[in-house]
């Protein structure tokens, strides 16, 4: 690892670092690791945070709480959205690296083209977290922290199967074959999450389809064939529109559907294609977003994955600190995530299922959503 330019003095032996008791998406749970003992804190260091779009609400919650715990903890954020847009992110980053960010955290919006404004992070010894999406072909990445992105994708077959009735509550098999006519997505080629939900996704069908117990009637089995550049929302209603000319009259039992936007295009190809809203095949989702759980909760989504993105902001806002101390931030896992150029030192966490069952237990009590929100 390179070694680090540590600014500020460290802090000052007693400072406690400011633990709020708000919860929600823009509340500050306790910072990772902490039992509620003294944290180091910042000094009001700058810490670029830069995040890939306000389309999504899970983006905006992001950003809200890593700011906000960061500057809790005594730094001070500047907090950059890029509209979806790559050179707008590589200019953002340019910024923060100019006006003096002694850390940077990155939601990347394509993960392989960040390579030059990295180099210049690299030479400025500017520790770099890449937040929830890995940044691949540089060495100019020090941490990752992400959810297990491969168990999202094995979630959200399980949840297909699930809601098919190939699998009880309890992940065994009823026994029932089928068949099942089902279409598949996968997200943005570009976003190195993608084939990780995809993989987890198809490890986990692929022997109902060997079986006959799952069919797909366009034949478009390939992530290629499947996958929505940029995760768009209107990408995915056009594919599903197309899907629904190719195969006709074929009745759709399900949809492998990797996020919650996606679904929501889904839902509307199929709503104009002449199925009853009380009538959709099932479809998954991710990162219950507002929309998408009310969508589960009237009988059209059937299941999300949620993701507590509190927890994720904790995680990285723990990793800068820690950097910013000369301490090693905790990583989880040292295997899965080569970016191409090394194996990016990781920290995973975990995702949840969500369905109509289980959503006020997971996301009202949680605190992260109030009911009324939904
Ligand atoms: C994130 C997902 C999100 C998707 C679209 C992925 O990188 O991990 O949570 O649904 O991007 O924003």
């Amino acid at each position: 690892m390179k070694k680090h330019r540590i600014l500020g003095a460290v802090a000052a032996a007693g400072v406690i670092a400011l633990v709020a008791t708000g919860c929600g998406r823009g509340g500050t749970a306790e910072p990772a690791g902490s039992d509620g003992a003294a944290e180091p804190g910042g000094q009001g260091q700058i810490v670029g945070v830069a995040m890939p779009t306000q389309q999504s609400e899970r983006w905006i919650a992001d950003g809200d709480n890593v700011k906000q715990q960061l500057e809790d903890m005594g730094y001070t954020v500047d907090l950059q959205y890029a509209n979806d847009d790559i050179p707008t992110q590589v200019s953002q980053i340019e910024n923060m690296i100019s006006s003096g960010a002694e850390a940077l955290i990155i939601a990347s919006i394509d993960g392989t083209t960040l390579t030059d404004v990295l180099q210049q992070a690299g030479d400025a010894d500017i520790p770099v977290i890449a937040y929830d999406r890995l940044i691949n072909g540089t060495e100019n990445v020090d941490y990752y922290t992400t959810f297990d992105n491969y168990q999202v994708g094995v979630q959200q077959a399980t949840s297909l199967l699930t809601g098919l009735g190939v699998l009880d509550e309890n992940g065994e098999e009823t026994g029932e074959t089928g068949p099942f006519n089902v279409e598949l997505f996968a997200g943005s080629p570009d976003d190195n999450n993608a084939t990780f939900f995809w993989n987890g996704a198809m490890d986990t069908l692929q022997p109902y389809m060997d079986e006959g117990v799952l069919e797909v009637p366009s034949g478009q089995t390939e992530f290629e064939q499947a996958a929505i550049l940029r995760w768009l929302p209107a990408t995915a209603q056009a594919r599903m529109e197309n899907l629904l000319t190719v195969i006709g009259d074929t009745q759709l039992d399900g949809v492998l559907s990797p996020y919650d936007g996606l679904s929501i295009g889904i839902i509307s190809a199929l709503t104009s294609g002449g199925y009853a809203t009380d009538a959709l095949p099932v479809i998954t989702g991710q990162d219950a977003e507002v929309g998408s759980v009310q969508s589960i909760i009237a009988g059209e989504q059937y299941s999300t994955i949620f993701k507590d993105t509190r927890l994720l902001a904790e995680q990285a806002v723990a990793m800068v600190d820690a950097l910013m101390h000369g301490e090693e931030p905790e990583v989880n896992d040292t295997e899965s995530y080569d970016n191409g150029n090394k194996i990016v030192p990781s920290y995973l966490l975990e995702s949840t299922i969500v369905t109509i069952d289980n959503y006020e237990e997971v996301l009202v009590e949680s605190g992260y959503y109030t009911e009324d929100e939904l």
